[in-house]
């Protein structure tokens, strides 16, 4: 090879590295445009907290369903428009995501400190990070450079999402589909340690399970009855209850021990240990035992979820205002 067509084909290696890392996030993207993004996003969030202890549970929900559909690039706090049909109205997240509003605040808030730097995308990393180690679970460097996009997926959001009603198969199939495994999803499923759920969403176990005419069997006596109080026959569908009865905003590990104790609030959470043969069972006995376990898994598991097909380089746009595309 002559000295030129070598330097030629170094040059297109190097090009190549580059491309690759551009494509890639790292936890110091604004260490220079914007300094002080974590210490914003913390402080908006905490004042949202103090009118309302849900609203991180329902921040970290957001970027959950952000990522799962066309990956993490906010494409889920786009409003309708001329050309955009809304995430917010397909089924899961319709009447259910909320914590719009503090995301909004945290935008406006950066916006005015670093005006055009922080994408929609990456405030929902940051503020999933703030909102768990707020209520006390762990923390961890999140990784940053998402760009927003400029379009929607409603029907990926009815398809991808997973439904409560799905058993392990079907929510182990959405999760492989981004790239997640068996370890992501109980780790991630304990993100149910805080928050809120609507009657709606599980009270199809309550009375006349899979047609049965008997409530599931695999729910608690006592822990039934109190639903069944909160959850009327014929009553509203939209009252809440709570994810983990135990510690409702705390982040901690009973969600794992209320499992063991029959005392998961929706089906899919009960299924991570009440499927037979599962391999979700012994990790839920592990994080169950070992809360510093759950917590390493689950900042990994947060940061394998912030991961999944961000939009970097030149690619999408860093929207002003999260709900609308730029300009339009
Ligand atoms: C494994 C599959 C999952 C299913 C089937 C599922 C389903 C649900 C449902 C039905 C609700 C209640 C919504 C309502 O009643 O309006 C809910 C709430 C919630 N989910 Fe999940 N979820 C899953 C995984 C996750 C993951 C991976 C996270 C985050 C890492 C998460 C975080 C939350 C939080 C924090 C809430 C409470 C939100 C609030 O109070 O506003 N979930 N989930």
């Amino acid at each position: 090879m002559s000295s030129q067509l070598r330097v030629a084909a170094l040059l297109v290696v190097l090009l190549f590295l580059l491309e690759r890392s551009s494509a890639q996030l790292n936890a110091t993207f604004y260490s220079i445009s914007c300094p002080n993004v974590s210490s914003i996003v913390r402080g908006v969030i905490q004042q949202a907290l103090q009118s309302d202890a849900r609203n991180g549970a329902s921040l970290i929900r957001l970027h959950f369903h952000d990522c799962f559909v066309n990956g993490c690039d906010g494409s889920i706090l786009l409003d309708n428009s001329g050309s955009i049909q809304s995430e917010k109205d397909a089924a899961p997240n319709a009447n259910s995501t909320r914590g719009f509003d503090v995301v909004d605040d945290i935008k406006t808030a950066l916006e005015n400190s670093c005006p055009g730097v922080v994408s929609c995308a990456d405030i929902l990393a940051l503020a999933a990070e703030a909102s768990v180690s707020l209520a006390g679970g762990p923390s961890w460097n999140v990784l940053l450079g998402r760009r927003d996009s400029t379009t929607a997926n409603q029907a990926g959001a009815n398809t991808s999402i997973p439904s409560p009603f799905e058993n392990l198969t079907e929510i182990t199939a959405k999760f492989s589909a981004v790239g997640l495994d068996t370890t992501d999803l109980v780790a991630l499923s304990g993100a149910h340690t805080f928050g809120r759920a609507q009657c709606r969403t599980f009270s199809s176990r309550l009375y006349n399970f899979s047609g049965s005419g008997n409530p599931d069997p695999t729910l608690n006596s006592s822990y039934l009855a109190t639903l069944q109080q909160t959850c009327p026959q014929n009553g509203s569908s939209t009252t809440l209850a709570n994810l983990d009865p135990t510690t409702p905003d705390t982040f901690d590990n009973n969600y794992f021990s209320n499992l063991e104790n029959n005392q998961g609030l929706l089906l899919s959470d009960q299924e991570l240990l009440s499927t037979s043969g599962a391999a979700t069972i012994s990790i839920v006995n592990n994080f169950s035992a070992n809360q510093t376990a759950f917590f390493q898994s689950f900042a990994q598991s947060m940061i394998n979820m912030g991961n999944i097909s961000p939009l970097t380089g030149s690619s999408g746009q860093i929207r002003s205002d999260c709900k609308k595309v730029n300009g339009g």
